[in-house]
């Protein structure tokens, strides 16, 4: 198999402490990698180099772990432009803007919905993401979380049921029989496409009972479970994500000491999506006392038509640096080796010997710029399974 050099690289991120200058990014400079196929098989300093087949130049720039966004919704038709701009001279963000979208996306065909995913998956592959996490939950009856489920495994292997986002408008009267709905027919219909089950507790959403309903039904199908908690204000998200032995908790933006403190203790990630308070002008999670707790924390974008369209994971990192006082490295660790911990991927989100070779190459030489230089189209080259994506 055709080895490839990747040399020049000013500061290379491995996030193997062992491997750099011990810090948790685990810093190497004037390094260079070697991949063999979808794997790295060498990493060091560039003077120790072995020869290879290929040898590309990072032209002096840093290189990164591929992002890892964890958490976004790409299957969909149309988009809530109008709400945005409602929003921004003061209307508040609430769960129903959702059903806008639901109506746009049972109505949009299949090529509609891929071709809008392709957009998306290929702005983001632009901006360093490697691995995405992508949900259904816009088209909550059976054939269309099914397609969407369908659609969106056509772009990655991490695809989550999120049938129960909203209760739809036809089961206004009759929350109940929508929860019987999405437990039965629908997650079976569901399971063949899905790794994982999610579900929107919230006020506006899923109480603690239905949530629990829901949570069960897909981990006794085989699915794993992640939870959008606590978003809008307090409640028991947070608590039913540890209580169900969640990857992740997403959002969190209203957690309390004794929630941070149960992520702590069950090991559960707490998925942060500074994009959505930046877009619904909201205050943004309290990093800083998870990371306190010692919470891992991971980093997304949550892009969807709603509550944050940006599909970039550098503005991502620039956020939670200026508005959630993390620091660059901590904000880096979260948007990549993060992110892996939140999808439970040892593969990705590290750069080291056995490593799928996802990684980006930056017009920087440091990985402090993506913070430093925000809005600044930094990543020249995106590589996805040691092949060039970008
Ligand atoms: O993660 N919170 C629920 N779902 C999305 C928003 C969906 C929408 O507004 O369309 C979120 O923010
Ligand atoms: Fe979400």
């Amino acid at each position: 198999m055709t080895t490839v050099l990747i040399d020049d690289i000013t500061e290379l991120v491995t996030n193997c402490a062992e491997l750099g200058d011990g810090s948790s990014l685990g810093l190497l400079h004037d390094a260079a990698l070697v991949v063999e196929g979808e794997r790295v098989v060498w990493v060091g300093e560039s003077t120790s180099a072995p020869a290879a087949d290929v040898r590309v130049s990072a032209s002096g720039g840093a290189v990164v772990p591929g992002f890892v966004d964890s958490h976004a919704h790409l299957v969909f038709a149309g988009d809530r432009a109008a709400e945005f701009a409602a929003r921004m001279e003061g209307r508040p963000y609430s769960a129903g803007g959702v059903k806008t979208t639901v109506a746009a996306t049972r109505a949009a065909p299949d090529e509609v919905l891929a071709g809008n995913v392709v957009r998306l998956v290929a702005e983001m592959r632009k901006q360093g993401t490697t691995t995405v996490e992508i949900k259904s939950g816009y088209g909550l009856t059976v054939a269309d979380e099914a397609r969407s489920l369908a659609i969106a495994g056509q772009f990655t292997d991490e695809t989550t049921f999120l049938g129960a986002h909203v209760v739809p408008a036809e089961y206004a009267d009759d929350p109940a029989a929508y929860v019987d709905l999405v437990t039965g027919p629908m997650l079976a219909a569901a399971r063949p496409h899905a790794r994982w089950i999610d579900v929107f507790c919230e006020r506006g959403a899923f109480d603690a009972d239905q949530a629990r309903a829901v949570l069960r039904a897909g981990q006794a199908a085989g699915l794993q479970a992640r939870v959008h908690a606590n978003q809008l204000g307090e409640g028991p998200g947070i608590e039913i994500a540890c209580e169900f032995d969640a990857a992740a908790a997403d959002h969190c933006t209203h957690a309390t000491a004794a929630d941070i403190d149960n992520l702590a203790n069950a090991g559960v990630v707490a998925t942060l999506l500074p994009g959505v308070e930046f877009a619904t002008r909201s205050p943004y999670p309290d990093a800083r006392a998870m990371l306190a707790a010692g919470v891992t924390v991971a980093l997304a974008t949550d892009c969807n038509p709603g509550s944050c369209y940006t599909s970039s994971m550098p503005l991502c990192v620039a956020l939670a640096v200026r508005e959630m006082r993390m620091s660059p490295a901590e904000a880096l660790w979260s948007a990549t080796a993060g992110g892996a911990a939140a999808l439970r991927r040892a593969d990705v989100g590290r750069l080291a010997v056995g490593a799928r070779a996802d990684f980006a190459v930056l017009d920087a030489p440091s990985y402090v710029h993506l913070a430093y230089r925000p809005g600044v189209p930094l990543v020249t080259a995106t590589y996805v399974g040691g092949r060039l994506t970008t």
